[in-house]
């Protein structure tokens, strides 16, 4: 008996995957069909997979070709399923032709003509239109979006605003975008959607403004400065049928849903304490070293230790106590935020002229969670226990700046017609403005 192999994602399923898979049965009398994995597919680039595993599972079974039809989760796997399934032939479409020799020391490996003009990606091109996007800001984190949404398939990245003239024109010059500088409307005007990533204190305006004229928003932290905008603003996504995200970038990434994961699982048992700390020595000459009223600390880097905490005890803390080193001018140079809940405390550590270990510690009255630094970037974490023997480490992975993951969440949303992102909810971004609010008037 000759046994087959071939793998593929098989996104919104086509002519194509169903003649590769007719002529892959005919070079055997056995075909195993591997199926990708969203979060593999996602590890290796391919962000924007439509149909979920059970269906792209199910649209395979559907052809009748397969005689097995087995899941790829990770890299490597190829090799390990070869020898498994004792297989003769792998075959792939010649879009791969050369990039699987290395299986010629196990198997045959075949390439098979790839049928012409037809993909999941020009499916997905055809069915959703490209979502058409515009920079609000044009700083350092403006910068580092444009490269990453180059990574996310379905929208383009067209134009960019901010009041100054030349800081706009140097970046639309730099990018190869519109610059629009004198007025916001007409650069709202042929826009699907805006990211915002200017000044903290502009976010509430500019997000205002683009909700109220039908626009998707994908803010930056912090979105909203007391729980009264964040209210308003997701009134008026909601009155708008507009998706509005907050850009805490590490709630979208799989490493850091994986680490959620496994601490809700129960290994460490109920989760008592978590800790999170996030600092950088910043330049003397940056926004949040100068501005009195809207740098330091707890502004710069407070949503995103708030976030385990948040997902992971919950919204509905009792108390917040915030003890901070501050500058002459009043900015915080570090802040202890403590936190007390029903059933557990929290402590998040942030600082922008203090350098602290940057690690979030899970602890359960089973073991503990520790993420090193960065954790913000999850790669990966250990989970630990009494016997300093027993460690289990998980990895995962993370491409590029990471920004690319809260892009294709946005993305992926709209396209679905989806109005919210369980990986970070309406609820935690309202209570994390609420959390910026007490801050700013306990600094008073
Ligand atoms: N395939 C093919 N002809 C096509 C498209 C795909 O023969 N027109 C083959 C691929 O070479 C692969 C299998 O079908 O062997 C599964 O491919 P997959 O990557 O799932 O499909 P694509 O349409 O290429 O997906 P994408 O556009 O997302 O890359």
């Amino acid at each position: 008996m000759t046994r087959v192999i071939t793998y593929g994602s098989f996104d919104l399923f086509h002519e194509g995957h169903y003649k590769l898979l007719e002529r892959a049965k005919k070079l055997g009398d056995y075909l195993i069909v591997g199926v990708t994995t969203e979060q593999y597919d996602e590890s290796r680039g391919k962000l924007n997979v439509v149909d979920s595993i059970i269906d792209r599972i199910e649209n395979v079974k559907k052809t009748g070709f397969a005689d097995k039809i087995i899941v790829e989760d990770h890299v490597g796997q190829k090799v390990e399923d070869i020898h498994k399934y004792s297989v003769d032939i792998f075959t792939i479409g010649s879009d791969w032709t050369g990039e699987f020799d290395y299986l010629k020391d196990f198997c045959k490996v075949i390439y098979l003509e790839r049928t012409k003009e037809i993909s999941s990606t020009l499916i997905r091109k055809q069915k959703y239109p490209i979502i058409k996007l515009g920079i609000v800001g044009t700083g350092r984190i403006a910068s580092r979006f444009i490269p990453e949404a180059k990574f996310v398939s379905g929208i383009e990245t067209v134009s960019a605003y901010n009041p100054h003239r030349e800081s706009v024109e140097r970046f639309g010059k730099r990018f190869g975008i519109r610059a629009e500088s004198e007025n916001f409307e007409n650069f709202l005007e042929p826009l699907d959607a805006v990211y915002i990533a200017s000044l903290h204190q502009t976010h509430f305006e500019y997000a205002k403004a683009a909700l109220n004229r039908g626009k998707h928003v994908l803010c930056e932290k912090p979105m909203a400065l007391s729980r009264v905008q964040a209210l308003e603003l997701y009134t008026i996504a909601k009155a708008n049928d507009c998706l509005l995200m907050e850009a805490i970038k590490t709630a979208y990434c799989p490493g850091f849903n994986q680490l959620l994961g496994v601490a809700r699982s129960g290994i460490i048992g109920n989760i008592v304490d978590v800790e999170a700390c996030f600092t950088r020595i910043a330049d003397t000459e940056t926004r949040e070293s100068k501005d009195p009223n809207y740098g330091g600390g707890f502004l710069e880097f407070g949503n995103h230790t708030m976030l385990p905490i948040f997902k992971l005890l919950g919204t509905q803390y009792k108390s917040v106590s915030f003890d901070s080193i501050k500058d002459v001018r009043g900015i915080d140079l570090y802040t202890k935020a403590s936190f007390t809940f029903d059933r557990g405390m929290a402590l998040s550590k942030t600082g922008i002229a203090v350098k602290s270990e940057g690690q979030l510690i899970i602890a359960g009255t089973k073991g503990y969670i520790l993420a090193e630094s960065p954790w913000w970037l999850t790669k990966s974490f250990e989970v630990r226990f009494e016997n300093a023997y027993k460690k289990e480490q998980y990895t995962a992975k993370f491409l590029g700046d990471g920004l690319r993951y809260e892009l294709s969440e946005f993305v992926s949303l709209i396209h679905n017609g989806e109005r919210k992102s369980y990986k970070f909810t309406e609820e935690e971004s309202i209570a994390m403005a609420g959390v910026m609010e007490k801050f700013m008037e306990m600094r008073k």
